[in-house]
């Protein structure tokens, strides 16, 4: 179903993000049939390109990075014929008298994606009031990474507030954009079967695994005065730990869901120390020049920044006191692999005897790649031998089950923005939710800091340092392997 009809200012529009994420995933949103003919959208940046030399720009993007096999060319040139570029500066006057003629005074919804800095979302927002283009209408997009502490969030928040409302405002984590991730609401609260076990009457603990193969490649600037609590906790990790934990909200509404996320994150206990475990990722050995370590990929021979993260926390609330969250998340590990896993309790008793053992049902939810649900039960082992018992998995790989058009995904970035030309920001994240995340990041990284913190190395290709797999061994509890 095409959405309403639209003008998308894509600020940052020559920029990374925009040629790997934003444009492929509306070129694929267009060959689907969603993007009406006549919507627009308009690149702006510095560059100084005309619309013709961005629309050669973005063919390639799409050329690059996987748009083009969405549909045929003949397509490909209707998309490249509805963009439009002005060269704009953030910080001056050049380019905004243009691109208020293009876009004021249209009766089309008006959105503005902020693909840039956030140092200059003031800037932007302010120009885009002072141009006329801030009308109560109005929405504006805005990415990762929504300040680097409370304070710096709270003054980003307070800018945009001064230009648009809270509802005008749709913060990205394009983790919440995942099929799969929001099928973690689905199993939870369209069963019967889970949710009147999921308390820690009957969970054991949660943990929540995001580990990726990638180093940091290109990006080291950033990435190391950030770290993987700054890029992955406070923001990807967080959302699937509200989604686990949340009480069931009463509609899948905005802000029914976002109040009980709020819920969890202001309720998550600070992380003692011993509860927290840093790494960074050592090169491959034998091969060194393309996979080097950590220090070396971001060219800081003495960096403390952690390229992996793994900590222990727990939510104070009536459903989860006494419950670990493990969290864990690193870079050149093992596999590329997210999950989520609900290690159930023990049962009470064994009618057959310790000679039988005793098995966990373990419910894991795997995110990327090859999505499924797999559910740990107990049989007995098949035989003669008596009852002993062994652990099978009732599995269910989507790919495997579904039909392939219901598997043929939809990319995070390529749903986010449809739902902003919708209006709808139930999968974004509110202002307070975000602040609430600092508010718990901060002392935890200011925590090492004051303790002069100093990452443990780990193998490329590992399940991070084995300080790691101590924090749960030593409560008689295992990982799941990263695979
Ligand atoms: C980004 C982080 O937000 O998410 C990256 O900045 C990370 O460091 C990426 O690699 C992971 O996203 P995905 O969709 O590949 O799991």
């Amino acid at each position: 179903i095409p959405v309403d009809l639209f003008d998308l200012v894509i600020f940052g529009g020559t920029g990374d993000l925009a040629r790997r994420k934003i444009l492929p995933g509306l070129f694929r949103r267009f060959c689907a049939g969603q993007m009406p003919a006549e919507a627009r959208i308009i690149g702006a940046a510095r560059s100084e390109l005309d619309t013709k030399g961005y629309r050669e720009m973005v063919r390639e993007a799409i050329a690059e990075f996987g748009g083009e096999q969405a549909c045929g060319d003949e397509h490909l040139e209707k998309f490249l014929g509805q963009l439009e570029y002005v060269t704009i500066d953030a910080r001056g006057d050049q380019g905004w008298k243009e691109l208020q003629q293009l876009v004021v005074g249209t009766d089309r919804v008006e959105a503005y994606y902020f693909s840039v800095a956030p140092s200059l979302f003031g800037d932007i927002a302010e120009r885009l009031q002072k141009w006329g283009m801030a009308d109560d209408e109005a929405r504006i997009v805005v990415e990762k990474p929504f300040g680097r502490d409370l304070a710096t969030a709270r003054s980003l928040n307070k800018t945009l507030a001064t230009y648009f409302n809270e509802d005008q405002i749709y913060r990205i984590d394009h983790y919440l954009g995942k099929e799969t991730v929001q099928n973690l609401m689905a199993v939870r609260f369209g069963n019967m079967l889970f949710e009147p076990l999921w308390n820690s009457q009957y969970v054991d603990h949660i943990q929540i695994t995001v580990a990726e193969t990638v180093g940091v490649g290109g990006r080291g600037e950033y990435y190391d005065k950030s770290g993987a609590m700054r890029d992955m906790v406070q923001n990807h990790l967080m959302q699937l730990l509200c989604l686990i934990a949340m009480e069931p909200p009463a509609q899948f509404a905005p802000d029914a869901v976002r109040d009980e996320k709020l819920k969890v994150i202001r309720a998550l206990e600070a992380v003692a120390p011993y509860h927290i475990v840093r790494g960074q990722y050592q090169a491959e050995p034998c091969n060194e020049s393309e996979n080097p370590g950590y220090r070396t990929a971001v060219e800081n021979p003495r960096s403390r920044t952690e390229s992996f993260i793994a900590l222990r926390t727990e939510i104070s609330n009536w459903r989860w006191a006494g419950t670990p969250f493990y969290l864990r998340t690193g870079k050149r590990m093992a596999a590329r692999s997210s999950e989520i896993t609900v290690v159930f309790k023990d049962t009470p008793h064994s009618i057959f005897g310790d000679e039988a053992g005793r098995h966990r049902n373990v419910l894991s939810i795997r995110l990327q790649p090859n999505e499924g649900i797999t559910l740990g039960v107990t049989i007995k082992e098949p035989g003669p031998g008596g009852m002993r018992l062994i652990d099978v998995p009732l599995d269910m790989s989507f790919a495997e089950t579904l039909d392939p058009d219901h598997v043929d995904h939809v990319d995070a970035y390529e749903r986010l923005i449809m739902d902003v030309i919708r209006g709808n920001q139930t999968l974004f994240m509110r202002g307070d939710e975000v602040e609430a995340a600092w508010a718990w990041t901060d002392p935890i990284i200011e925590g090492w800091e004051a303790r002069n913190d100093v990452p443990k190395p780990y193998d490329h290709g590992s399940e991070g340092p084995t300080d790691a797999t101590e924090l749960l061994r030593r409560e008689g509890r295992e990982w799941r392997k990263v695979k």
